[in-house]
């Protein structure tokens, strides 16, 4: 979805927030040798994801998006936002965050121009000011995130730029050529001017090697983050069919392994299928191309799972209930046939909403409940029968009092009851699912079995003791 730029909230008590901050800061740093997320490094077992070190125990993915975490930690006077935001999380047994590694250009950038980096983004400083009053170049903007999201036992799936205009993305990153000299057309030069994949290429590494100030940890290195999506959202006019995203992500995705070969790799697709082979075309909303190939691009090599996304409502804008619900059973099913049979890869809905404005037909709190429901009984339903669609992020979490940043698919868990129990449930049947280990699986298969025999030993001996 394309999002709005967060403006600053109105102001709590600043001495509050900043202790608040504080000891959040100083319980962040207490625990860095723990191995962050949910207990260690995530890889991918066939078409499912498994904790490296787990003994290959298999973890599926309760989520939630959260693009604003890193801006509202940099400011000093909203960073208790985050704070309560992994917190809420934790308590629901939510255990992804999928958040925005990248701010290009703009009024409150990460980094400012190609290969410039605003350190009031990255770095917490120690506070050494004896009026209290905090400066915004001493808070932590993502290092602060990283550290909450791994004292809260939550991994954290990064996103390195945008497809769309908020907070920079493909068209700062082609303006900053364009200042530079360099003469490109359009903003889906983003994908094939030499210029600008070096620039982004600069920024993935600048990322990926950072140190964490408050754990000491390289990013690269952090059990606490899940992978690295190459994109928001990525989308093509300039080539409908998909040839100049699958050759981006081809050269990009082995980019990052060379970085970084720990962590898992993504493209940040929305599922819209292209002209390549074993696409379906027709279940693209309105039957029409949008730049990538579902298929194509994520067999590409340093890939290592599939995404999704879920708008039934805004995708077929206009359109009765039931088709949207036709719909979202069609994308969902049909992607996860396609990461089952042709890509033998996990399939993840890294974003899924439905438009909750009080008054709009079709968009009351029942309704979108209901959505939440269908969504997260197809996650679990594929998971339990050993399927690729091993979990999902609601778009979006907010905390209570961040009116600037609701766009009508905001969930304020604890002032949403039956949607935040929705999702607690499911965490939990999620969670369960995981501790059935490869063994558990065996007794349980091996239970049944026996159940069955015996069930039928009775059924023989029931019927030979009515022959008698
Ligand atoms: C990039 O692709 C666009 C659109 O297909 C094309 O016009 C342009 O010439 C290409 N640039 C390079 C450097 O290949
Ligand atoms: C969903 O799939 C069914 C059967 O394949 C098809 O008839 C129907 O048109 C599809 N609906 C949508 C909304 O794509
Ligand atoms: C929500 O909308 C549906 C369909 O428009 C309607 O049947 C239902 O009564 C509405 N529920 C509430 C609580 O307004
Ligand atoms: C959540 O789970 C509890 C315990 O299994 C159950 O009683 C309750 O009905 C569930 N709530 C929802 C909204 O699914």
């Amino acid at each position: 979805m394309a999002k709005a730029k967060p403006r600053p909230a109105a102001a709590i008590l600043l001495l509050l927030i900043f202790l608040a901050a504080a000891a959040a800061a100083v319980g962040a740093g207490s625990d860095a040798e723990t191995t962050g997320g949910g207990g260690g490094m995530v890889g991918v077992d066939g078409t499912r994801f498994a904790v490296a070190g787990g003994g290959g125990r298999p973890i599926y993915f309760s989520g939630f998006n959260a693009y604003w975490l890193m801006l509202v930690a940099s400011d000093p006077a909203r960073r208790g936002k985050v704070v309560a935001a992994f917190r809420q999380a934790a308590d629901h047994g939510l255990n992804l965050a999928r958040t925005w590694a990248f701010s290009d250009g703009g009024d409150t950038p990460l980094q400012a121009a190609p290969g410039v980096y605003d350190e009031a983004m990255f770095q917490v400083a120690t506070v050494t000011t004896v009026t209290c009053k905090p400066k915004r170049d001493v808070l932590a903007g993502l290092d602060f995130v990283v550290a909450e999201a791994r004292r809260h036992g939550i991994y954290l799936l990064l996103c390195l730029t945008n497809n769309f205009h908020d907070f920079g993305g493909k068209r700062q990153y082609v303006q900053w050529a364009r200042d530079a000299g360099h003469r490109l057309a359009t903003d889906d030069d983003f994908f094939n001017s030499t210029v600008v994949k070096d620039y982004y290429k600069n920024h993935v590494k600048t990322v990926l090697t950072r140190v964490n100030t408050l754990t000491g940890v390289a990013y690269k290195d952090d059990a606490t983050i899940l992978g690295w999506e190459l994109m928001n959202e990525p989308r093509c006019d300039a080539e409908p069919t998909g040839a100049l995203v699958q050759a981006w992500v081809e050269e990009m995705a082995p980019y990052v392994k060379s970085i970084d070969g720990g962590h898992l790799v993504t493209a940040g697709l929305e599922g819209f299928y292209g002209a390549g082979a074993h696409e379906s075309k027709d279940l693209n909303p309105w039957g029409i191309y949008y730049g990538t190939n579902f298929v194509e691009t994520h067999r590409a090599r340093g890939v290592d799972f599939a995404t999704i996304h879920l708008y039934p409502d805004v995708w077929l804008w206009g359109s009765a209930a039931d088709a949207q619900l036709a719909f979202l059973r069609n994308w969902t099913r049909s992607h996860a046939r396609d990461a089952d049979l042709y890509l033998r890869k996990p399939l993840l809905v890294t974003e899924y909403g439905k438009f909750l404005w009080e008054g709009v037909a079709g968009a009351n709190r029942t309704q979108r409940d209901y959505f939440l429901r269908l969504v997260l009984d197809s996650i679990y339903a594929s998971a339990a029968r050993g399927g690729p669609l091993v979990g999902g992020a609601f778009w979006q979490l907010l905390d209570g009092g961040m009116d600037t940043l609701r766009d009508g698919y905001e969930i304020i868990l604890p002032e949403d009851r039956l949607a935040a129990t929705i999702i607690g449930n499911h965490s939990r049947q999620l969670a369960q699912l995981s501790l059935n280990t490869g063994e558990d699986v065996e007794k349980e298969a091996a239970a049944i079995r026996r159940r069955r025999k015996s069930a039928h030993r009775n059924t023989r001996t029931q019927r030979g003791w009515s022959q008698w």
